[in-house]
């Protein structure tokens, strides 16, 4: 799947599944850039994805806040002249049972979760829309279609996500704006790292392929969602989850 010379914006792309995207990406040709709150390890994605012979940019932005989403997008564009793919990677979780749930912890996960998704996108599509070609391609959750006690905010955020997804498809595909979700399951990450030994092996009861996934079976599809193989799909969430979700 060749994307040679195409330029992508992946967000929250310093570690964990937005690496492996940014990653996958650039090995199938494209131009990265990458984008994070964490400077160091961004900076060092970057210099692993040149020394893979592959062109990359950093660019620190924080996505809840719209003037540094815009800025994230504008300087992709600016340098490189265009702008096809725009990966919505970037994530948080702030778990708590509702009864206990702050405010707090509410209002940063929809923030980073939706509105950063929306922030970007919004910054995006002026560019796609001039084009006529543009693939936006959002990390939902199988959490967002199953919902999961102890996660209201991140279940109602990504939730959101699938129908932020399923509207500007509607609004973008007659300018031929791909839109699409991937819903991951349980994939082992920094995120999920923490989980008690049990629940692990609660899990691992809940997923039919019996075993958690990798960051790399989420860029491979994403790579399938921004290749021309993936022209006549969009609106969809494809979930990458083992089975968990069918
Ligand atoms: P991670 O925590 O390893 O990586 C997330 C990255 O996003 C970090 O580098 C972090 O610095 C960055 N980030 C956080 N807030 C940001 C902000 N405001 N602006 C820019 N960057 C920000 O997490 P992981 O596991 O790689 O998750 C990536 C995405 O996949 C997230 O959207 C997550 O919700 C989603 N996901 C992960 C699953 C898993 O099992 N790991 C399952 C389903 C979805």
């Amino acid at each position: 799947m060749d994307i040679s010379g195409q330029v992508a914006v992946v967000t929250g792309s310093a570690r964990g599944i937005g690496k492996a995207i940014a990653l996958e990406l650039a090995k199938a040709g494209a131009k990265i850039v990458i984008s994070d709150l964490n400077v160091d390890a961004g900076k060092e994605t970057v210099e692993e994805i040149k020394a893979g012979g592959s062109e990359a940019l950093w660019v620190e932005a924080d996505v809840s806040k719209n003037d540094q989403a815009a800025h994230l997008i504008e300087s992709a564009h600016q340098t490189y002249g265009h702008l096809d793919i725009l990966v919505n990677n970037a994530g948080i979780t702030r778990d708590n049972l509702l009864m206990r749930m702050s405010e707090e912890e509410w209002d940063s996960v929809i923030a980073v979760n939706l509105k950063g998704t929306f922030n970007c996108i919004r910054a995006a599509t002026k560019i796609f829309m001039k084009q006529r070609f543009g693939r936006i391609i959002n990390i939902a959750s199988v959490v967002g279609q199953m919902g999961n006690a102890g996660q209201a905010n991140y279940a109602s955020s990504k939730a959101g996500v699938i129908g932020l997804t399923k509207s500007v498809a509607k609004e973008f595909a007659s300018r031929n704006v791909l839109v699409n979700a991937i819903a991951p399951g349980f994939i082992e990450t920094a995120m999920t790292e923490k989980l008690p030994e049990k629940a692990r092996e609660t899990l691992l009861k809940l997923i039919p392929l019996a075993r958690l996934g990798k960051p790399e079976d989420v860029a491979k599809v994403v790579l399938f969602l921004c290749s021309e193989r993936s022209a006549y799909i969009t609106g969809q969430v494809i979930n990458v989850d083992g089975g968990m979700v069918m």
